[in-house]
């Protein structure tokens, strides 16, 4: 178990589709270093994902997939807690407290809820689930005294309510709480979609030729980036606003190679379009095939994958029941 006596961190991916790179630069790749400073929790939040109907084989095996993937991108397990959100029933015992004190109006006007309910559908009708959603987040944070959460720019609203519900409950019934900070990658905290640089990178599009896997095969992510769509012109040259679609792929050169936007200008000074998508391609292939072969090695290890998740469930479980007893009892639970 992580080094006790440091400050925490807490993120959470569902597990409900395919784990793109706009997961990996704007979450998933500061976790790897993260871990060194913090102990870290991260989580596979399968009860998240179930706020959109799934498939309960794809859940099943995107829940496995989320964990191998967390560690076959970089995660240790012998210094971060990786767990499966329904372990821990701390996590829906506290998120129901706090629903006790969250207005129905803060949970409607959230962004993602908006977008989502778009989505759903008639005969389903908009699910409380799906709205109540946010403090579910909210729980998964706040039972862990996490003082930063790494995430993407599309998280910030939640984390800010998960802000006000800890100071709510704060206020109401003493100092229990620490309240977060979301961390956002700041180059990379919003990935766009390869087909319509105006809408986010997105594990539910139609489709797939709008992000790339982490898991895509070589040829796949050649052909993606070859059919990415660009802007008029054919300088290479950062400008979000008039030339977002270039942009955005200098957006994911950047940040896997940590190259400054004017080396990268310079690099491809007079060269056009066509070479600097070949090159990006082969730098993301680069990046992910070792991620994808320790991919398939947990994967094909289950024994393992098993062992990690039920460790980082023991040591979430003995740091989250704590948090939840305490709120208990300042509630006046008879315990
Ligand atoms: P999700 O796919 O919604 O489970 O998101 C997992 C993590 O990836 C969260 O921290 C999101 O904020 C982040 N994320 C999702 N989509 C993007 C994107 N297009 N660009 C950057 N980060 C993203
Ligand atoms: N809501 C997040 C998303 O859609 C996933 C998530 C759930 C999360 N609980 C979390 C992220 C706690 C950070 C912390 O991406």
């Amino acid at each position: 178990m992580a080094e006790e006596g440091k400050k925490r961190i807490f993120s959470g991916i569902a597990p409900s589709g395919i784990i793109h790179i706009g997961n990996y630069l704007g979450a998933i790749k500061q976790f790897t270093e993260l871990q060194l400073e913090y102990q870290a929790f991260f989580c596979v939040v399968d009860q998240h994902a179930i706020t959109v109907p799934q498939e309960p084989e794809k859940l099943y095996q995107n829940t496995l997939s989320v964990a191998a993937l967390y560690l076959a991108c970089g995660i240790d397990p012998s210094v971060a807690s990786i767990f499966i959100q329904s372990h821990i029933p701390a996590h829906t015992e506290l998120a129901w407290i706090l629903n006790t004190i969250t207005p129905v109006g803060e949970l409607e006007r959230m962004t993602q809820f908006k977008d989502k309910i778009q989505h759903q559908t008639k005969e389903a009708g908009v699910l409380a689930g799906l709205l109540n959603y946010p403090i579910l987040m909210a729980a998964d944070i706040l039972l862990y005294d996490a003082h930063l959460v790494p995430v993407g720019e599309d998280q910030t609203q939640h984390i800010e309510l998960t802000r006000m519900l800890a100071g709510r409950f704060n206020n109401r019934y003493g100092e229990t709480f620490v309240t977060p900070e979301p961390l956002l990658q700041e180059h990379a905290a919003r990935i766009m979609s390869l087909l319509d640089p105006t809408k986010k990178m997105s594990k539910s599009a139609e489709s797939a030729k709008s992000y790339i896997s982490l898991l895509d095969s070589p040829d796949d992510i050649r052909q993606k980036i070859k059919n990415a769509v660009t802007d008029s012109g054919n300088e290479v040259a950062y400008d979000k606003q008039k030339r977002p679609a270039i942009s955005n792929l200098i957006t994911i050169h950047r940040a896997l190679t940590d190259a400054g936007f004017n080396t990268i200008e310079e690099q491809y000074k007079g060269r056009g379009y066509a070479d600097f998508k070949q090159d990006l391609a082969e730098i993301i292939i680069h990046e992910l095939t070792p991620i994808q072969q320790r991919y398939r090695e947990f994967m094909e290890n289950k024994k393992e994958l098993e062992h990690i998740l039920r460790e980082g469930a023991r040591n979430a479980s003995i740091v989250s029941e704590k948090k939840l007893l305490a709120v208990k009892q300042k509630m006046g639970f008879y315990i």
